[in-house]
């Protein structure tokens, strides 16, 4: 059973490892550059105090934490979502789509008109699971300058559309 968790300062232990993660950081900014545990804990703090985010870890059986899904707030009543399980043995068993679908109702109440997200366009599993959670395909946006990360494939989802 897959269950949602506000994130707490004490959870920055899986963090440390999942940002880490060659495997992840390949399928994420790209960047592999070593990061040290005082970057980690500055950038983990920054998350959980900014106002207009939330975080939640996702929760196996109620206690293995697995995974972390985000939900980065604008000011204009739009939100981006981001999300990784962070272990491999996890992927491709439901558990990513059950865990946006509760993050999705979680955050129903704070009124966001419609939640973005940018993946990679080659990662098919991620596109795959955003699409049976009601998000659709809007075009790629380039960044030319960035080697790490050149294009990513935009999608949206609308909340006013969507029965949750
Ligand atoms: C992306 C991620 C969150 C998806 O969660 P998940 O639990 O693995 O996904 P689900 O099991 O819910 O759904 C995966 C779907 O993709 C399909 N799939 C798996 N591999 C695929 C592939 N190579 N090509 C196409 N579809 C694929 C599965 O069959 C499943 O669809 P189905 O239910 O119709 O069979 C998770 O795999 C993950 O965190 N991966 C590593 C980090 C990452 O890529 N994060 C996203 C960055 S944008």
């Amino acid at each position: 059973m897959i269950t949602l968790k506000r994130l707490k300062l004490e959870d920055i232990e899986y963090f440390s490892k999942w940002w880490r993660d060659p495997v992840l950081r390949k399928l994420t900014s790209g960047v592999l550059k070593p990061i040290s545990d005082q970057e980690i804990k500055k950038y983990f703090k920054g998350m959980l105090a900014h106002k207009l985010e939330h975080h939640f870890l996702i929760l196996l059986n109620q206690k293995k934490a697995i995974g972390h899904i985000a939900f980065r707030g604008r000011k204009d009543k739009s939100c981006e979502t981001q999300i990784i399980i962070g272990e491999e043995k996890y992927w491709g068993k439901g558990y990513g789509t059950k865990a946006i679908k509760l993050g999705l109702k979680e955050i129903s109440r704070y009124n966001y008109k419609k939640i973005y997200l940018k993946v990679r366009p080659e990662n098919l599993r991620a596109i795959k699971t955003y699409k049976k959670c009601g998000f659709r395909a809007i075009g790629l946006k380039r960044y030319p300058k960035n080697k790490f990360l050149p294009v990513v494939l935009k999608m949206s989802l609308d909340l006013r559309d969507k029965d949750i």
